[in-house]
């Protein structure tokens, strides 16, 4: 990367930051949006009614992003996952989910740079995304490590399903929820579990926080309601009248956000899994 490149980055991310903090404040003062009105008019989800899901076809690009294939199910991005532009990203990522304006600006601008994309003019392939090490990381909660399973935008059904079994909550109307603990706990055992099956397995500093950041949209975003879980990430569909159960007026920050990202991730106890990562290392290597 040139130095007036590193330069610019650096004015964009104290810009992004300073922006988010005011954003943060202002969500304190403000009022919540109303429950049923989370979505704004005008954009697809407003008033729970989505555009019709259909699932990909022979062809269609997808990732290992769960959000991101569940907008292109949608037809809410490209349905076939192809070029698609960061600029018209930003928007729909802070309209759909309710991620703040500031937050939806830096992840894209974030991919762009990882992609050595221009964010302004160039477009991207949802599969550009499984980059291994660039975003995409060993250890995930709902995918088998690159090395084991190269196809990243193949879900791990197994997976998936103990995550939501591993609910420990409930909210008031006796839902199952899904808490940062149960995510801290899992996202352990994956960690745990990949370093024994996975000779190739890694995860930097940078990589641990980023997937406990996209662990925590679980908690934050989807609210941890089993019930919508299971369709989002066994499906990769919005729920009939889901919204984001981000209320904010200024969507979810990145000031806001780290608190639980950083409690998931200290919360993490990959010791706590020897014997399961023993066991697992034992199945993986029984000849057959
Ligand atoms: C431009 C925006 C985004 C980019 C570039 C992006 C990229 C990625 C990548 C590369 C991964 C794989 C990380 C891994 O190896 O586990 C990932 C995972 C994930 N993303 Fe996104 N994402 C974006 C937006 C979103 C949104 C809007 C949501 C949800 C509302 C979301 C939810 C998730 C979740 C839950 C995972 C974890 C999957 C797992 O652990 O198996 N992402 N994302
Ligand atoms: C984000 O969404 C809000 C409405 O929820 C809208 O007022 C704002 O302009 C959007 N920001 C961007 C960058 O699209
Ligand atoms: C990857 O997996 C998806 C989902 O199972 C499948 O639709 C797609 O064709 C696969 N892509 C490749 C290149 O094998």
């Amino acid at each position: 990367m040139s130095f007036s490149s590193s330069v610019s980055n650096f004015f964009f991310d104290v810009w992004i930051m300073s922006w988010d903090v005011l954003l943060t404040l202002l969500n304190l003062v403000r009022r919540k949006r109303r429950i049923g009105h989370v979505t704004p008019e005008g954009y697809p989800g407003y008033g729970g009614h989505w555009p019709e899901f259909k699932p990909p076809r022979e062809g269609d690009s997808r990732c290992c992003c769960p959000g991101l294939n569940t907008m292109a199910n949608h037809g809410i991005i490209s349905r076939s996952g192809r070029g698609i532009s960061f600029v018209e990203l930003t928007p729909l990522i802070n309209t759909t989910y309710n991620f703040g304006p500031s937050f939806s600006s830096y992840t894209v601008h974030f991919a762009a740079r990882m992609l050595k994309k221009s964010y302004k003019k160039d477009t991207f392939d949802l599969d550009e995304l499984d980059l291994h090490n660039g975003i995409e990381h060993d250890g995930s909660l709902f995918r088998l490590d690159t090395a084991l399973e190269p196809n990243q935008s193949v879900k791990h059904v197994p997976f998936i399903e103990e995550v939501l079994a591993s609910a420990t909550g409930k909210d008031k109307e006796g839902r199952d929820i899904i808490t940062p603990k149960d995510i801290s706990r899992m996202l352990g055992k994956r960690r745990a579990v990949a370093r024994a099956v996975n000779s190739e397995f890694s995860l930097s500093f940078f990589h641990r926080v980023f997937s406990s950041a996209n662990s925590a949209t679980l908690p934050k975003i989807f609210g941890g309601r089993v019930d919508d879980l299971h369709s989002i990430f066994l499906h990769e569909r919005i729920p009939d009248g889901w919204e984001s159960r981000i209320r904010q007026p200024y969507g979810l920050t990145l000031t806001h956000f780290q608190k639980t990202v950083l409690a998931i991730e200290f919360g993490i106890r990959e010791k706590d899994w020897a014997e399961a990562a023993q066991e697992a290392k034992r199945d993986a290597t029984a000849p057959v």
